[in-house]
């Protein structure tokens, strides 16, 4: 059998010339290479047929022959490669004296924080400190130092979900409780509000929660009267819904309060009119309020005769809702892009 290794090589060399495109290289490549039908593979399985005594110097040979054709393919790619990079170079530039775009920030607060945050400044700027309570409360603060024993209907109104293997411990159903524990921490005279998670075990529909915001708020101190937790009331109505917004108090009862009332602040959709927000009113219920009850400013080792105390209480979910015009409380705690990306 007569290996033509020098043919072959010739014949690479010719077709390799004519190679003007690096497409054009591959196919120059699979032509020889390719293990099927390669040229280069179809020498190799005439070696394979040779008599023992010239297998092994052909196989030589047809390994430096190989060699120099694979140096050859990537002398040409690294050639075209080259070529190309410099074309693209030649087209493209670079403004660098162009403006860099802004980053792309994906997320940001959630509209509850982001309200939660405009009242804590507003608070602070009236000298309220921030203050935060545990969210798994015991029945004691929860209920029991808020005049609201075991025994006591109020009980019904505040149904929550307490924790089979922690007898006495009942997730918070407000953040009253820190009313007391406040007192404990700091005495009086004190300023403070407490924003914060709180739970109940409610029926979920489009006003109802498991889980839901309030902000407690609470000054306590020589002479604090009921005309001090008007001013606040309409100061914070104000500050939310505008200058032209009116605070109206209706009594209502809370145990831990007395007098207690419900603070209701002008529609801010019809300014009093009456409209579909506010029920044909004309007013919408934002607060629950009142001056602390002296067994609550006992319970927090405060002399009821030397300090007394107002104490409110807002619905975070409720004041975004009529702000922003959510019609469905549980889009808060949903987690849907869609309602989030709007804010
Ligand atoms: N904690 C009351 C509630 O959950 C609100 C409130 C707070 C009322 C403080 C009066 C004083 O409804």
């Amino acid at each position: 059998m007569n290996l033509d290794l020098d043919g072959l090589k010739q014949q690479f060399a010719k077709e390799l010339s004519t190679v003007s495109s690096l497409v054009e290289l591959e196919a120059v490549e699979r032509h020889f290479f390719s293990r099927s039908s390669g040229q280069l593979t179809s020498v190799m399985k005439d070696i394979g047929k040779l008599p023992p005594a010239d297998k092994k110097s052909a196989g030589q040979k047809l390994n430096v022959l190989r060699q120099e054709m694979e140096r050859a393919l990537s002398d040409k790619r690294r050639a075209f490669s080259n070529k190309e990079m410099a074309e693209r170079l030649e087209q493209e530039s670079i403004d660098v004296t162009r403006q860099a775009l802004p980053p792309k920030l994906h997320g940001h607060l959630h509209p509850l924080t982001q309200l939660e945050w405009q009242i804590e400044d507003f608070f602070r700027s009236m000298g309220f400190m921030v203050l935060d309570g545990p969210e798994l409360e015991s029945e004691y603060y929860n209920f029991e130092v808020l005049n609201i024993p075991a025994t006591h209907p109020a009980r019904d109104m505040q149904d929550t979900f307490f924790i089979k293997d922690l007898p006495g411990a009942v997730m918070r159903t407000h953040t009253s409780p820190v009313q007391v524990r406040a007192l404990e921490e700091y005495g009086a005279p004190i300023r403070a509000i407490v924003p914060g998670r709180c739970f109940r075990n409610e029926a979920t529909d489009t006003r109802h929660e498991h889980t839901f915001y309030h902000i407690e708020g609470l000054a306590v101190g020589r002479g604090i009267s009921f005309s001090h937790l008007k001013g606040v009331l309409e100061a914070t109505a104000k500050f939310l819904y505008g200058e032209d917004t009116e605070v109206r108090l209706r009594p209502k009862y809370y145990p831990f309060v007395e007098p207690g009332v419900n603070g209701e602040v002008t529609c801010f959709l019809c300014r009093g009119d009456g409209c579909k927000v506010c029920k044909k009113t004309g007013w919408l219920e934002i607060f629950g309020a009142g001056l602390m009850h002296p067994n609550v400013l006992k319970a927090g080792g405060v002399d009821p005769d030397e300090h007394q105390g107002f104490a409110f209480g807002i619905g975070l979910e409720r004041l975004a809702m009529l702000k922003y015009g959510i019609e469905d409380i549980r889009h808060f705690e949903s987690g849907d892009l869609r309602f989030l990306e709007q804010f």
